[in-house]
């Protein structure tokens, strides 16, 4: 093969290789698929031992410039779950402190053989640009101000493990809209689900235009909280934040903070949620955070399912398969069969060193 038709050949692949950038990429089947292969993973979670061979031998690399807690450990534990190697960068022992660009370190770590690249970056657009370099699947873990697909669908998971159908249902996102890669994965997936979703923020939190976005506006979050079923709160994201965008802190809480006395409102059922890390006292009150009501948590551990979903649908038996309902539906019976398989290697192991 000569040079150029063997760059053919890369470039092919790397347009052939899946990924998750955005929940733009996704249609209304293609999140639902995703969300159907999640219940198989919620369950495989509750197993003694929740683990299934189906990426043994493949590699995730969690690529992480900029800090993170949940979506990190999540996908890691994703990772392991599915019985793949995994490989973790950390920017500040990293040689990107010594200059190195993020071009040569993917190539760098590309070199050593990788399946899956989880990705980011302070920067919008930086796991598309990955994509471009890397013949690796690429999964976008949070891009500037850009989009967080993998927070989304175990957003839209949570909600509809409590509500149902999203169709007709109604979401408020409250708070710092602007500059938040949350917002704008959830408006997406929220109304592809069928969900109407309401902004509540003041202007200055607000994108300069929201003429393209299937939403409605309101500043008064007293008079939405009673109509909606899920009030869902976004973090007050200071460092992003390069000019004074709310007179003080005191004063958004008193206008946008959900304090006890708001989340009292809501109607019976609704359900109260945040991506992650809260600001207690902020954006919510901190017994508000404890309520039953606040699905928080189940959230974080929804997280887990979806990413191993997102792996394994990119990754494992759901690269070879076309995207259909049955394929999904026989997901669950193939690693049910995994497991068993898994754990009756484990038991002989254990026989035997007895
Ligand atoms: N929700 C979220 O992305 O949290 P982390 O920044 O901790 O990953």
């Amino acid at each position: 093969m000569n040079s150029l038709n063997a760059q053919e050949a890369r470039d092919k692949d790397r347009s052939q290789r899946a990924h998750l950038l955005s929940i733009a990429d996704l249609d209304r089947d293609e999140i639902e698929e995703l969300l159907r292969v999640t219940d198989t993973f919620v369950e495989v979670g509750r197993r003694p031992i929740p683990k299934v061979p189906a990426l043994r031998g493949r590699t995730v690399v969690m690529l992480f410039f900029e800090d993170s807690t949940r979506t990190r450990l999540s996908f890691e534990t994703a990772a392991k779950r599915l019985s793949a190697d995994t490989m973790s960068f950390s920017v500040s022992s990293s040689s990107v402190n010594k200059g190195e660009s993020v071009r040569d370190t993917i190539e760098t770590i590309e070199a050593m053989g990788i399946d899956a690249v989880v990705v980011r970056h302070k920067s919008s657009g930086v796991p598309a640009q990955i994509a471009r370099w890397t013949s690796a699947s690429v999964i976008n873990a949070g891009d500037g101000w850009h989009q967080h697909p993998t927070q989304a669908l175990l957003d839209a998971y949570t909600a509809r493990a409590h509500l149902g159908s999203l169709e007709g249902r109604r979401i408020a996102l409250v708070g710092d809209i602007k500059h938040s890669r949350v917002a704008r994965s959830n408006i997406e997936i929220f109304t592809a689900l069928g969900a109407q979703v309401t902004l509540v923020a003041p202007r200055t939190l607000l994108p300069a235009s929201l003429s393209a976005w299937p939403v409605q506006v309101s500043q008064d979050l007293d008079a939405v909280l009673p109509t909606v079923d899920v009030c869902y709160l976004l973090r007050m994201q200071q460092e992003r934040m390069t000019e004074a965008l709310v007179p003080s802190l005191r004063e958004y809480t008193a206008t946008y903070g959900l304090t006890s006395a708001r989340a009292d409102r809501m109607a019976e059922g609704a359900i109260i949620m945040h991506p992650g890390p809260m600001n207690r006292g902020v954006e919510i009150a901190s017994e508000v955070a404890d309520r039953p009501s606040a699905v928080i948590t189940e959230q974080v551990a929804n997280g887990v399912a979806v990413r191993s979903a997102v792996l394994f649908t990119l990754l494992g038996a759901g690269r070879q398969q076309s995207s259909s309902a049955a394929y999904a539906a026989n997901v669950s019976n193939e690693l049910s069969i995994q497991t068993d398989s898994v754990l009756a290697e484990e038991l002989a192991h254990a026989e035997e060193a007895t």
